[in-house]
């Protein structure tokens, strides 16, 4: 049996599926599966079981996404927190995620017909020593082209960035907080946290979730349109600044017809360094990548 149960909603479900869709539905969905030990401790079973029961829901609600038409979901299923757990716990859970993944993997080539796909994030200060050198040498060279960097060429650096960013995110177990995970992704996400602790999650709870995601996507769109002009604004205003100090540099007092040119010139030569650079770094991310499945990482040997 698939770990990704293909199969199809009840006949109830399916109706509310329908309804939902007809509304603005969200593309890419992250979950925080939070509460997988509250839910072991008010059952009363072992702890591994909350765990193993969370991945299995993580199936499930995988295959709610397939039905809801959300093309793409990114989970949180381990911090770098977590690792303070005990020993045994966290050994468990690298053995269950290492199992379900596996699992997963196998059955990707199915999956790649849905649209899904499998990316492990890390967050910004795990990224690799030398992709970090990369960085801080195009940070040292946009010295003398001060608006190279910019909130979108961060965004492009990180690992995330070849998916677009969450329109939801939802948080079980009734905590209200991020705890690190997607922080930069989910500026203009619409954030959802439910009481319901995540083993015991639901094709309603899901509904209900995106029914929020509805009821605000007007507002959402609005403010990330209107951020989004901003950051065009401020990437124009930045090249005139540039280009003005250029031309008082050279002594130049040219008419208005050529500052033009030379702006439209200048906002080339900088799309065209920052696409450079972000194919270096992108080569680099692919060797690392291929370092580290091939053993010869030294990355895993620190
Ligand atoms: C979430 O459930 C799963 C992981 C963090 C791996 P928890 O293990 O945090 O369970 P609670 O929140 O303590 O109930
Ligand atoms: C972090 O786990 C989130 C995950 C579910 C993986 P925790 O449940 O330990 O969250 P914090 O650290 O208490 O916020
Ligand atoms: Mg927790």
């Amino acid at each position: 049996m698939s770990w990704i149960q293909e199969a199809e909603l009840n006949p109830v479900e399916r109706l509310c599926a329908s309804i939902l869709k007809v509304g603005p539905m969200p593309e890419h969905v992250a979950f925080i599966m939070d509460g997988n030990r509250r839910y072991a401790q008010k059952c009363r079973v072992e702890r591994e079981q909350g765990h193993s029961q969370g991945f299995e829901k993580l199936a499930e609600t995988l295959r709610w996404c397939l039905n809801l038409n959300i093309r793409e979901v990114t989970v949180y299923a381990f911090s770098i927190e977590n690792f303070k757990r005990s020993k045994e716990e966290v050994d468990g859970l690298m053995e269950l995620a290492r199992q379900k993944f596996t699992r997963l993997l196998e059955e990707q080539e199915n999956l790649k017909k849905h649209g899904v796909c499998i990316r492990v994030l890390g967050n910004l200060t795990l990224l690799p020593v030398d992709i970090q050198e990369l960085i801080a040498q195009a940070v040292l060279a946009t010295q003398s082209y001060n608006n190279d960097l910019s909130e979108s060429l961060l965004g492009k650096c990180l690992y995330s960035s070849s998916s677009p960013d969450p329109d939801l995110l939802i948080r079980t177990s009734g905590e209200v907080r991020l705890s690190d995970f997607l922080l930069w992704q989910t500026s203009h996400s619409c954030l959802v946290f439910q009481p319901v602790l995540w083993p015991e999650y639901s094709f309603w709870n899901l509904c209900q979730a995106v029914l929020q995601y509805q009821v605000n996507h007007a507002a959402l769109q609005k403010a990330k349109l209107l951020h989004e002009a901003a950051c065009q604004r401020q990437q124009v205003e930045a090249d005139l600044a540039c280009v003005l100090e250029q031309m008082s540099t050279l002594g130049e007092t040219e008419g208005t017809e050529c500052k033009q040119e030379l702006i439209l010139k200048y906002s080339r030569e900088r799309e065209e360094r920052v696409s450079n650079f972000l194919q270096r770094l992108e080569n680099k991310r692919r060797k690392f990548l291929t370092d580290l499945v091939q053993g010869s990482s030294p990355f895993l040997h620190v």
